[in-house]
């Protein structure tokens, strides 16, 4: 029997998405400390990564589970868990669309920072995010913007225009960054719209080489730009993506010390319970 290969799972299980992480610790925090998070706080960090998130929260001292798709990350996650002596953090594989392994109402916070908005069925996403927070809980959610002017919208587009159109039915992770699908995923779940607040906020990837290395890092580590890498090679264009990239990256550096600072906008969701 030959396994099935889940591509959501492959894309982000390709490359390293620590290496990225790695310039968004700072943010994390700083969005981490703003959540009111209390000693012992139930807290799901979903589509996790490494723990940018749940770290912070766990230092808190919130008893924070980390769920991924990713087993590389998942295994990044409990290294840095174990480093930090972190016995209140741990982390497990599991998929957005389907946290059979989770029971109902177990959550006091359910956290998803650039996480569950890259799951495939964003209805099945929501209703599972509803089911395992408790009555009187919250949910935030961290989502990009499509056709914002800054960094992570704006390296999407350039990277759709090398690659091959998405296969029919397929719903982009950025519609988690509009919010009347927001409400209305939510409201499918159970949740009226005004138990849904926004507001924009700022993640700032700090890189200590050049944007170009930055790029180079993306290039090399992060799932989406390495398959648009793939697509661009196949016709040849590589270096027109690497240099559309360090195009893009420079414009909105604001560190003028050889390092790379980049503000980025998001759309912050707390749903509450
Ligand atoms: C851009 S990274 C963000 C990671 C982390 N939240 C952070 O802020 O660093 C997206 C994460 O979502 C995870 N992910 C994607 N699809 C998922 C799914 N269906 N279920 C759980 N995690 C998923 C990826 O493996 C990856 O770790």
């Amino acid at each position: 029997m030959t396994a099935t290969t889940n591509p959501n799972k492959a894309l982000w299980e390709k490359g390293d998405f620590t290496r990225i992480a790695e310039s968004m610790r700072e943010s994390g925090e700083a969005l981490v400390s703003k959540l009111g998070i209390t000693e012992g706080l139930q807290v799901l960090d979903l589509g996790c990564g490494d723990g940018t998130t749940a770290v912070p929260a766990a230092q808190l001292g919130a008893d924070v589970l980390g769920v991924d798709i990713a087993s590389n990350l998942v295994a990044a996650g409990k290294a840095r868990a174990e480093e930090l002596g972190l016995t209140n953090l741990s982390f497990q594989e599991g998929d957005a669309t389907d946290l059979n392994e989770l029971d109902h109402k177990s959550f006091d916070l359910v956290i998803s920072i650039f996480g569950a908005m890259f799951a495939p069925k964003p209805f099945d996403v929501a209703r599972e995010m509803v089911r395992v927070t408790k009555p009187g809980g919250r949910i935030v959610m961290g989502n990009w913007i499509p056709n914002d002017p800054t960094l992570v919208a704006q390296i999407l587009k350039i990277s759709s225009a090398y690659s091959p159109p998405p296969p029919e039915g397929f719903v982009s992770p950025m519609t988690w960054g509009v919010e009347e699908n927001v409400i209305e995923r939510f409201a499918e779940a159970g949740v009226p719209k005004e138990q849904i607040s926004f507001e924009r906020d700022t993640y700032t990837f700090n890189y200590p080489g050049t944007p170009s290395e930055l790029v180079t890092a993306f290039r090399r580590y992060y799932g989406p730009t390495m398959n648009a890498f793939d697509a661009a090679g196949a016709n040849g264009r590589e270096d027109d993506l690497q240099g559309e990239l360090e195009t893009l990256f420079d414009e909105q550096n604001t560190s003028e010390d050889g390092t790379t600072s980049i503000p980025a906008t998001f759309l912050r969701v707390t749903v509450d319970r």
